[in-house]
């Protein structure tokens, strides 16, 4: 009996940064939008819990219990008063450290793929519940679509979309630690006032009608000059995507992956081609969004 999870990453379209909790988190506005690249979490019986993981980054994933997935299997299975002896394994296509949420993903497929097999029929609100315990974008990748995250981030809120948008990819040749990338936001902000994070209003009525052009205007990343101080190289790939056409360009999340917005389909390919012969990223992808949460798609 094994069961596989698909679960989707994530660019966040608008991410809003209040001052630094006495918590250490921020307060956030967070519009998160889940595109078309995806992780499968496969979860089969086991003597005991092992985590492995394929895919061109696999080398970078840690297997043991601080993955995600492992820490979504035992933190299920502890609820339930069972043992999580279970395999996991991770077939990893989001970019690892790269900000588009992979680790959340397998968080989030673990725990689904974990609750199907075990018949453990948590609520949705349970499973909710442990994914915000994991991380503050895990119960976004439970969700998936496109929603606005307020507090950490965990706290959702679905938001209509009312076309697809498409999306290029662009990964840098190292990650970033998202904690590194909040510090340093928090030494940039010493001194200022720092507003309370508010959604604008513009950029959801973009999502909202499906206007790309609209949400090229309204897309903002409060982390993004935390990420350039951290990774100034950066910068040359969001000029090459601008060069080459994109409607924006925009560090995904805490980065350093770089997203970049495109009218359609046949656009978003020509950015891609001009990205990877510009010599200023690792891999380059498309993807389009919304694309559904995670999704149970083999039981048996
Ligand atoms: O919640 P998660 O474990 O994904 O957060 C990773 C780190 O990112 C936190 O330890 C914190 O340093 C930072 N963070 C934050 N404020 C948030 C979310 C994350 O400061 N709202």
């Amino acid at each position: 009996m094994s069961v596989t999870v698909r679960v989707p990453a994530k660019v966040n379209v608008q991410l809003a940064v209040g001052a630094a909790r006495p918590d250490g988190f921020h307060d956030l506005a967070n519009v998160f939008l889940a595109v078309g690249l995806y992780d499968e979490v496969t979860v089969a019986p086991a003597q005991e819990l092992r985590v492995t993981c394929e895919g061109p980054d696999a080398a970078h994933v840690p297997l043991d219990r601080t993955n995600l997935a492992a820490r979504a299997a035992i933190a299920l299975a502890e609820r339930h008063g069972r043992s999580p002896d279970v395999h996991l394994h991770i077939a990893k296509d989001i970019p690892v450290a790269g900000g588009m949420a992979g680790g959340s993903a397998d968080g989030a497929g673990a725990l689904l793929a974990c609750d199907t097999l075990w018949g453990t029929g948590a609520s949705r609100e349970e499973l909710l519940e442990i994914c915000a315990e994991l991380g503050s974008d895990v119960p976004f990748s439970l969700v998936g679509g496109a929603a606005l995250g307020v507090g950490r981030g965990e706290q959702l809120t679905a938001l209509e979309v009312g076309g697809t948008f498409h999306w290029v990819f662009a990964t840098a040749g190292r990650g970033l630690s998202t904690p590194a990338v909040f510090r340093e936001f928090d030494r940039l902000a010493e001194g200022r006032d720092i507003p309370e994070p508010v959604a604008s209003r513009a950029l959801l009525d973009a999502l909202g009608k499906g206007d790309p052009d609209a949400l090229a205007a309204a897309v903002s990343n409060d982390l993004q000059p935390a990420t350039l101080s951290l990774f100034p190289e950066l910068a040359r790939t969001l000029a090459a995507g601008e060069e080459a056409g994109a409607l924006t360009s925009l560090v995904s999340g805490s980065g350093p992956t770089t997203a970049f917005l495109a009218r359609d389909p046949d656009a978003a390919e020509r950015i891609a081609q001009a990205l990877r012969a510009s010599g200023t990223c690792g891999s380059v992808r498309t993807a389009s969004g919304p694309a559904p949460g995670a999704t149970v798609v083999t039981a048996f």
